[in-house]
């Protein structure tokens, strides 16, 4: 029997509008453009405005942009997995919401909660579905509202995030082309070291959690970059060693991106150049699971059809993990 391959036949990413700049954040904290650009890459990221403005909002620009690249009818699509850690709700979840705002009506989905690597798990489970035969058309989004759970007043993490989302199909194919092989890791561990504290079944809301600020991104920085450029640039390396894959194969590195000197470190152990490296976080800071998505968009029209790219992302939970992949469009 001829295997079936899962293929990514198309990629649409969207963030909002509004800029916030290292320099904005200046007048809000106590920063400088100097110290975030340093520590971090990053310049500016986008924020989603407005008035009941969800990541609904994002995922379906994105969705609604997907569909319409790829000629899909919104009817066609059998499943939509949403990867996010800022759903609209916390049910029901933002996977059927992004689908009503779509008309994608003959479809089941569901949420994917693996904070910064929620888009390679969503991408490894949708691959899954599709090379068992049983799904022809599956929508993976990424996409997140990191504005609604950053701590304004904390330096150490409002100058991190940013709001953005993408999404890809991905399709059956018999040809050697599409996702070839995945490693995916978490560490329940970890959870310690980034969480949000309250508004979960562990510490519901109220009153004195939201005054304490408890609904918003807890991070201990230092100790999850460390575990960060260890893990991540450890699985792209295995991802590599098992595929036979040399550096001078690899087109592209995609990489979460949460900050630059992580996505350096993992590009120098795996040997890959950085004019191989696809890196936009000087612009949107970290999306979280718009991350991956972003850059694919971002680079598509450098992309050619059989080219070698390895997905690689770390985040909270702790959860980490790399995908191998042979470009299909
Ligand atoms: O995406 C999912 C997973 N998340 C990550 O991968 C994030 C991993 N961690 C990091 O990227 C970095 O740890 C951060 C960017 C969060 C922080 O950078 P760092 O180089 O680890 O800084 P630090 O936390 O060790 O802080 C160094 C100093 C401290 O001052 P003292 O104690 O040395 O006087 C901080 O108070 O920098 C200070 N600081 C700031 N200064 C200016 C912290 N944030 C800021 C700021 N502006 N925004």
């Amino acid at each position: 029997m001829t295997k079936i391959n899962a293929a990514i036949t198309g990629i649409h990413a969207w963030a909002p509008e509004y800029i916030l700049s290292n320099k904005e954040l200046e007048t809000m904290v106590e920063t400088n453009d100097e110290w975030i650009l340093s520590r971090t890459g990053i310049s500016e990221r986008h924020i989603l405005k407005g008035e009941r403005k969800g990541t609904s909002d994002i995922g379906y620009e994105a969705v609604k942009g997907l569909l319409e690249k790829t000629n899909t009818s919104p009817e066609d699509v059998d499943l939509l997995i949403c990867a996010t850690v800022t759903p609209d709700m916390q049910f029901p979840a933002t996977a059927n919401i992004i689908s009503d705002k779509a008309g994608i009506k003959n479809a089941w989905g569901f949420d994917m909660n693996a904070a910064c690597s929620g888009f390679i798990y969503a991408l490894e489970s949708a691959r899954n579905f599709v090379e068992s035969g049983r799904y022809k058309k599956v929508v993976v989004v990424g996409a997140d509202k990191m504005s609604s759970i950053v701590d304004y007043t904390d330096r150490a993490t409002c100058v991190i995030f940013g709001d953005a989302g993408g999404a890809v199909l991905l399709e059956p194919t018999t040809d050697n082309l599409g996702i070839m092989d995945a490693i995916m890791q978490s560490d329940g561990s970890g959870r310690v070291h980034l969480h949000q504290k309250a508004g979960g079944s562990l510490k519901p809301a109220s009153h004195e959690t939201v005054d304490a600020g408890e609904h918003y991104i807890y991070q201990e920085g230092q100790a999850v970059f460390k575990f960060a450029v260890t893990n991540m640039a450890d699985v792209s390396v295995k991802i590599m060693e098992r595929n036979k894959l040399k550096p001078e194969d690899v087109a592209y590195l995609v990489p979460h991106q949460a900050n630059l000197r992580i996505i350096e470190a993992t590009a120098r152990r795996m040997g890959v150049e950085k004019d191989k490296v696809m890196i936009n976080i000087q612009k949107y800071g970290n999306t979280t699971n718009g991350t991956i998505p972003m850059c694919l968009h971002e680079w598509q029209s450098k992309l050619k059809k059989g080219d070698n790219l390895i997905l690689a992302a770390f985040g909270g939970g702790f959860t980490w993990g790399s995908i191998y992949l042979k470009w299909a469009i």
